[in-house]
């Protein structure tokens, strides 16, 4: 059975005053409300340590917003699969659109770091997702067929089970605008087919599915109604309690 999960990306906010309460904050509504999906943050990754510190009994997954695809030396301002192990990091985001878009991230360097991820323990969340233009010529399909083969299908059948796939469209991060549930769900099926392709039916429902892109408290429950939409990841409306917990308990009905 796969996981429901909604994962909160922080981004670049948040002092580290406001990143611990919110953390708490998390932590506390957990325990009030201990539901049946999975709750993960992906804080800034100064503050992973901290999270580390406040989740010791693991109701939060704690995961990096990015890793490096080198595995250790002179990379200034990178941070390693291995270092996010050390500390007990549960994963990382790899191929946000956001790295893709002002750092130049390809699939063959997610390709990379996906499999470093899982080589020390990470599980990855892997995004993917089309930009505005490519869905306006009807190419969204195929753009996302080529990010899934191109970072993903290398890996064994055992190691894409660990796996979470994001599908993120571009055009939907930070705007307000949301994909309908249909389009969500149609990519999510989409990329479901793809890996059962490649790997059979039963690797492919095993594999997490998540729809990012103007998630909010009052949209999550339709779009998390969808069959092969098993959750979200949530950039704006993960920043504060109210809307978080909300989208949290749209999943957990
Ligand atoms: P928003 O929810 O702010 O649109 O961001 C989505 C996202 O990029 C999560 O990684």
């Amino acid at each position: 059975m796969r996981k429901k999960i909604v994962a909160g990306n922080w981004k670049m906010n948040k002092n580290v005053i406001e990143a611990q309460q919110l953390m708490l904050q998390i932590l506390h509504y957990r325990k009030e409300n201990p539901g049946n999906c999975a709750v993960w943050i992906a804080p800034p990754a100064m503050y992973l340590l901290l999270a580390k510190d406040l989740y010791s009994t693991q109701q939060v997954g704690i995961f990096a917003q990015d890793m490096s695809a080198y595995k250790s030396g002179a990379y200034t301002g990178e941070i390693s699969a291995e270092m996010l192990e050390s500390i007990g990091a549960d994963g990382a985001i790899i191929g946000h659109s956001e790295r893709r878009q002002y750092h130049n991230e390809t699939d063959a360097q997610c390709n990379i770091k996906v499999k470093l991820a899982l080589d020390h323990n990470l599980t990855p969340i892997y995004c993917n997702g089309e930009t505005l233009e490519q869905r306006k010529a009807g190419d969204h399909l195929n753009v996302v067929k080529k990010q899934t083969e191109e970072a993903l299908f290398t890996l064994s059948d055992e190691e894409i089970r660990k796996v979470v796939i994001a599908y993120e469209p571009v055009w939907a991060i930070g705007t307000g605008e949301t994909a309908t549930p249909e389009q969500a769900q149609e990519i999510h099926a989409h990329i479901r087919s793809l890996i059962a392709k490649k790997y059979g039916q039963k690797t492919a429902d095993e594999v997490s599915i998540l729809y990012g892109g103007s998630v909010k408290a009052d949209n999550a429950q339709e779009i998390f109604s969808q069959p092969d939409i098993d959750g979200g990841l949530i950039g704006g409306a993960a920043l504060n309690i109210t809307d978080f917990s909300k989208i949290i308990e749209a999943l957990d009905a």
